[in-house]
């Protein structure tokens, strides 16, 4: 099923050769949940959820959460911008994991259509050592875009991702909220 929707809306090849076999389940605070390229809002979306998926409680996990539609599908120049990176996470415990990028919830440009927003989830072979820019805080968008979590897994030898979902969503009155929280400067 996840393969199919992975498929369907074209996640696979534009963030990941070959699709996770499990779905990942991702519950946000506001009462929703991610299933596989269902529309969500930006409002919906504005905290971090709970994401869990089948764990070995022994091993070490990875998770990523990725725009490829920036500014557009269409146009993706950006491709992709990051939205969150968790890294050595124990079992499915994300409060336990390092976080690499602080989350930032989903905010597409006003006229820029729906956006796909994807979770990936990989088992760690070891420990994945700090990113070469730090912590990467929600205050600041740097450093996330032209992001590639391929490029990302292949690197870290991360192989196939276990586990994943996906949503989209399109502006709403919530973006230029989340805009506001981009203080830091360059
Ligand atoms: C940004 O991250 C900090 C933790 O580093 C958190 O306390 C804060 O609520 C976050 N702000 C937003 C707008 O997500
Ligand atoms: C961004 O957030 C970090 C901590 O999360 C803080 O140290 C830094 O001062 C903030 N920058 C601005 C410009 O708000």
């Amino acid at each position: 099923m996840a393969v199919q929707a992975f498929q369907k809306h074209e996640v696979i090849p534009d963030v990941l050769k070959t699709a996770p076999l499990k779905v990942a389940k991702v519950v946000y605070d506001s009462g929703v949940e991610v299933n596989l390229g269902a529309e969500l809002t930006p409002t919906q979306v504005k905290n971090p959820p709970t994401v869990t998926w089948e764990a070995n409680p022994e091993a070490l996990y990875c998770l990523v959460l990725t725009d490829p539609d920036a500014p557009t599908r269409a146009d993706p120049k950006w491709r992709e911008w990051h939205h969150w990176i968790v890294a050595n996470i124990p079992g499915c415990d994300v409060s336990k994991g390092d976080v690499f990028a602080e989350y930032v919830g989903a905010g597409p440009p006003e006229k820029t259509g729906l956006h796909r927003y994807v979770f990936v989830v990989y088992k760690q072979a070891g420990k994945l050592a700090n990113p070469e820019y730090g912590r990467l805080k929600n205050n600041s968008t740097q450093h996330r875009n032209e992001f590639k979590t391929q490029l990302f897994a292949e690197k870290n030898g991360l192989g196939d991702p276990i586990a994943g979902n996906f949503f989209q969503a399109q502006y709403d009155d919530y973006v230029p909220q989340l805009y506001k929280q981009f203080t830091a400067k360059y």
